[in-house]
């Protein structure tokens, strides 16, 4: 096992009701920017919920946060925020609008003249304005970690900055206010929130049993209740196994002291940049290439994941490795997520943009650090 630092401060209030206890969580003397999307609030009572947690506090609003939130609607809200004067953040929604929030939360507070700089040349972030969070679409994480994703389309560019200052100070997860979601952004989020398992877990074994067994238990919970949500989705028990299982997959409790292979990632924003893919479905076609492409790499592992979370029972590894692929796809598949490029009608060719884009950036992904633009197109072409 790798030596490692672990600390994670945010505050997670988890449960039916639990909205309420804003009241408590904020503190009444300051003055708060609540920040959502594009009117799922509205919608599904979240807002009136919040409204009502948060009398007798001073809050303005800004909405039309969208999903990839974009570097000029952030910018935005850094200018709203500071003509009033806010000393609170709160996100309401998915994973789009806690990143966008915890990019602001920086960019208010960069001494610099430009914040994209943080995205783009990883400019240092030194404080932020503390933000809370009420999380209504299980997926990124985001309610529990450093990280946020920004895109610019002017450029066509999707990065990621991540800082310890926009750790949220509290995350409200109330399982019932994903009801509301439509099918398609559940089986997103259970599909991100497994490939995110994935990123720290499929790489080459250090000895961490722990870990590895906290990940293996983490996708078992996402295949069982991801069938489970399909058929039944107003069961509350699990909308909240769910809602936990995509929280712990990206709290950086699984990555501690271990590899991790962040390609499919990588390679997915690219995708999303260059075509407007959902974030999850683009995972769910580059993720069987990646390791097809990698299964010499990648082969010990992939075929432990077949053996412990599909049960496969070949003493044969080359088997169990193809299992491991194509058990996989089956469930993405499953969830109607796509798992080709032909799924999205895009041929790998028109994908090499995304390969040349990271190539400029001199990436070397994968955890040994072998996969460069190269490599990347001929993942592309495995993902046809
Ligand atoms: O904008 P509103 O009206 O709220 O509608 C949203 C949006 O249209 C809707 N929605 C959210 N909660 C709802 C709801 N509709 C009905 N009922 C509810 N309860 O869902 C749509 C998608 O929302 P979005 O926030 O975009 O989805 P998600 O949570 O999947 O977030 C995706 C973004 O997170 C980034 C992705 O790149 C992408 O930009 N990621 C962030 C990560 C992180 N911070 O650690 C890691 C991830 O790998 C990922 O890259
Ligand atoms: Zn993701």
């Amino acid at each position: 096992m790798f030596n490692f630092q672990y600390y994670n401060p945010v505050r997670i209030v988890f449960g039916k009701g639990a909205i309420k206890e804003l009241s408590a969580l904020v503190d009444k003397s300051s003055k708060v920017l609540l920040l959502y999307g594009g009117g799922s609030i509205k919608k599904n009572g979240v807002y009136d919920q919040i409204i009502e947690a948060l009398q007798g506090v001073r809050l303005a609003e800004f909405s039309g946060i969208e999903p990839n939130p974009q570097y000029s609607t952030c910018m935005q809200a850094v200018e709203l925020a500071k003509q009033e004067r806010i000393d609170f953040l709160l996100a309401a929604g998915g994973g789009s609008v806690l990143d966008a929030v915890k990019f602001i939360a920086a960019a208010i507070k960069f001494p610099g003249k430009e914040p994209w700089d943080i995205l783009s040349k990883g400019a240092k972030v030194s404080s932020a304005v503390p933000l809370g969070s009420v999380l209504t679409l299980p997926a990124t994480g985001s309610e529990m970690n450093t990280n946020a994703v920004i895109s610019r389309q002017e450029t066509g560019q999707k990065l990621a900055m991540s800082s310890r200052y926009v750790y949220p100070v509290f995350s409200i997860l109330d399982p019932e206010t994903t009801y509301s979601l439509p099918e398609r952004q559940v089986a997103n989020g259970i599909v991100d929130a497994f490939v995110h398992v994935m990123e720290q877990y499929m790489t080459y074994d250090v000895n961490a049993p722990l870990q590895d067994r906290f990940a293996e238990s983490i996708l078992m919970t996402l295949v069982e209740q991801g069938h489970n949500v399909m058929k039944n989705p107003n069961d509350y028990e699990t909308r909240a196994n769910i809602m936990w299982a995509a929280t712990m997959a990206l709290n950086g409790l699984i990555a501690v002291g271990v590899p991790q292979d962040w390609t499919t990632h990588m390679i997915g924003h690219e995708l999303t940049a260059l075509f407007g893919i959902d974030h999850a479905r683009t995972l769910a076609i580059v993720m069987p290439a990646v390791w097809q492409h990698q299964r010499a790499v990648k082969g010990p592992k992939l075929a432990q994941y077949a053996r412990r979370v599909w049960g496969v029972q070949t003493k044969n590894d080359e088997q169990a490795i193809d299992a491991a692929i194509s058990k996989t796809k089956k469930f993405f598949a499953g969830l109607n997520v796509p798992v080709r490029l032909s799924d999205e009608k895009l041929t790998p060719e028109q994908c090499r943009p995304a390969a040349e884009q990271l190539g400029k950036r001199n990436v070397s992904l994968g955890e040994h650090g072998a996969i460069t633009a190269k490599e990347v197109m001929e993942i592309l072409e495995l993902a046809r």
